[in-house]
């Protein structure tokens, strides 16, 4: 289900933060680590129910989205480091050996192709359906919040705009990395590949996505949001966080059970997956 059913204008839904703020809930959706043992994880807790609130953490994110996430921070920076080293002479004077820095490009990117592929595969693909959806929804309302103060006033679902819009549009980037990088690849071999703009397409991507990557690493540490990020680490956000940056969302609605193991026939299509990954990066690597 969409964590967003009230719609980006619809009330606020705090009643699942104040109505589960009993530190001995069973709710399977509210993890405390502390163990009730720890004081309040927010130094502007007050009363009794924002100190139990401060202490509960909430699941935020699955394993497959924290892999899939992780994956893709990885490639992306090398694939970054070693393309400014294609892209600036200076930087691939400093790694010296020009061909290596492009057979690691293209190895980094195959692998993470396949990286994309077996978590399709082996993760959970409700969850990541569902996320996909709540991304999708970007609204005219959702735009608003990009430029507007008030917009970004507004209580927030499971995503704010910001968060929607980047997703959306690092999503559309990757498309097109893979897309002008293959024609880059195909059209050195054979001059039917070769499309004019392509190679501006990839460097236009490449400065595009690192300013939007840049936005992201700075938003994530900034003081206001630095609790979201274990979010990304173990799944969880504190309680009062989820409250307070978003409080339309109800983790109810987005509940996060084990990934449900693999069957034979998605092993089997995992392994081929990954042994022809491994190959055409080594294919790909030996020109
Ligand atoms: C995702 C799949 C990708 C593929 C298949 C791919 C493929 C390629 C290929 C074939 C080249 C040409 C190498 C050469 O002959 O010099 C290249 C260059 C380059 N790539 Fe990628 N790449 C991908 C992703 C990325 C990413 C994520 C970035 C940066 C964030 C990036 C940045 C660059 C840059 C800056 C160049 C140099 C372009 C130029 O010389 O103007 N690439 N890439």
């Amino acid at each position: 289900m969409a964590s967003d059913p009230a719609g980006p204008t619809g009330p606020p839904r705090a009643a699942w933060h104040a109505g589960q703020a009993d530190p001995a809930t069973t709710d399977p959706g509210i993890v405390d680590h502390s163990g009730g043992e720890l004081g309040p994880l927010t130094s502007s807790a007050r009363t009794p129910e924002e100190r139990a609130l401060g202490r509960k953490r909430v699941m935020r994110f699955s394993a497959t989205e924290r892999v899939l996430h992780a994956t893709n921070g990885v490639a992306f920076l090398l694939l970054l480091l070693t393309g400014l080293a294609l892209f600036l002479p200076f930087v691939a004077q400093l790694f010296g050996n020009r061909p290596v820095v492009k057979a690691v490009h293209l190895a980094v990117a195959a692998l993470w192709l396949t990286a994309i592929l077996l978590t399709a595969i082996l993760g959970d693909r409700r969850v990541l359906r569902r996320t996909r959806v709540q991304f999708e929804s970007l609204s005219a309302e959702d735009l608003r919040w990009l430029r507007s103060s008030a917009a970004r006033a507004r209580p927030q679902g499971k995503f704010n705009g910001g968060q929607k819009f980047h997703a959306v549009l690092q999503g559309a980037l990757t498309f097109l990395f893979f897309l002008s990088g293959t024609f880059m690849y195909l059209g050195e071999r054979n001059t039917d590949f070769r499309f004019p703009g392509t190679i501006a397409l990839h460097d236009f991507a490449m400065v595009f996505a690192t300013i939007f990557v840049i936005g992201h690493i700075y938003i994530a540490f900034s003081p206001k949001a630095v609790d979201s990020l274990s979010g990304m680490v173990d799944g969880t956000v504190p309680a009062s966080y989820a409250a307070e940056h978003h409080p339309r969302w109800n983790p109810d609605d987005d509940p996060i059970t084990p990934t449900p193991k693999p069957g034979p026939l998605r092993t089997v299509l995992a392994a081929v997956v990954l042994v022809a990954g491994i190959v055409g990066a080594f294919l790909l690597a030996g020109g």
